[in-house]
């Protein structure tokens, strides 16, 4: 997608996939990353995710594009981060203000678990593979959690885009499905026919 297409949608705070609070599929399955120190989180927007997985102990390794959501992360959670270029920390919680094709793993360091919810499926079918062979490149081969939405794509344009079962076994070395709910919020939701699906996964 165009860079300036998140620009403008959080410039407008047309945000609606902002949960506002940890993600419930998340919630269920945390402990799946229990003993996994550092976890990345692509795409992490100014997510609640990333303080919940912090507040479990995790040390948390965010990238998002606009540098604005990164800021709004740090001060509506009351932290002061301290500022190295494009790069936020506080409380055990580092934010890239930064494109993800554009991070190295040289700049990350160790990933011990990728979380992601709502990143893959932000991203147009022809940048999906690109995007988790860079994962791959910048995190390993780790394990970690999916959190991706099924619904007929004719019915609406994405993002968010409609990534089925099928399609998510093609991306990954493994995948283990751990349990799937009626999407809940947002317009996709309002077609009555999506599914949330939350997946074990390893790059
Ligand atoms: C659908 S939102 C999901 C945010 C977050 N994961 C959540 O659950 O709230 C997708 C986010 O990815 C960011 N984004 C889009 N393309 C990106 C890229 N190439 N690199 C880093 N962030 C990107 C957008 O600005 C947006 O905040």
């Amino acid at each position: 997608m165009d860079p300036q297409f998140w620009r403008d949608r959080w410039q407008e705070g047309r945000i609606a996939f902002h949960e506002g609070r940890p993600n419930a599929l998340l919630s269920r399955f945390a402990s799946r990353l229990e003993g996994r120190k550092r976890v990345l989180v692509p795409l992490c927007g100014k997510s609640d995710d990333l303080a919940y997985l912090a507040s479990r102990g995790h040390e948390v390794v965010g990238i998002e594009l606009v540098e604005d959501a990164v800021r709004a992360f740090f001060a509506e959670h009351g932290l002061a981060p301290e500022i190295d270029g494009t790069r936020y920390s506080a409380a055990g919680i580092t934010l890239f203000a930064r494109d993800v094709f554009d991070v190295t793993s040289a700049e990350l360091g160790a990933i011990d678990a990728v979380y992601d919810r709502a990143a893959l499926v932000a991203l147009p079918p022809e940048l999906r593979v690109k995007y988790v062979a860079h994962l791959r490149a910048i995190a390993g081969a780790v394990p970690g959690l999916l959190v991706a939405i099924d619904y007929p794509q004719e019915l609406l344009p994405g993002p968010p885009f409609s990534v089925p079962d099928a399609e998510v076994r093609t991306h990954f070395a493994s995948v283990e499905l751990l349990a799937e709910d009626k999407l809940q919020g947002g317009r996709v939701a309002e077609l009555g026919v999506a599914v949330e699906r939350i997946y074990a996964v390893t790059l």
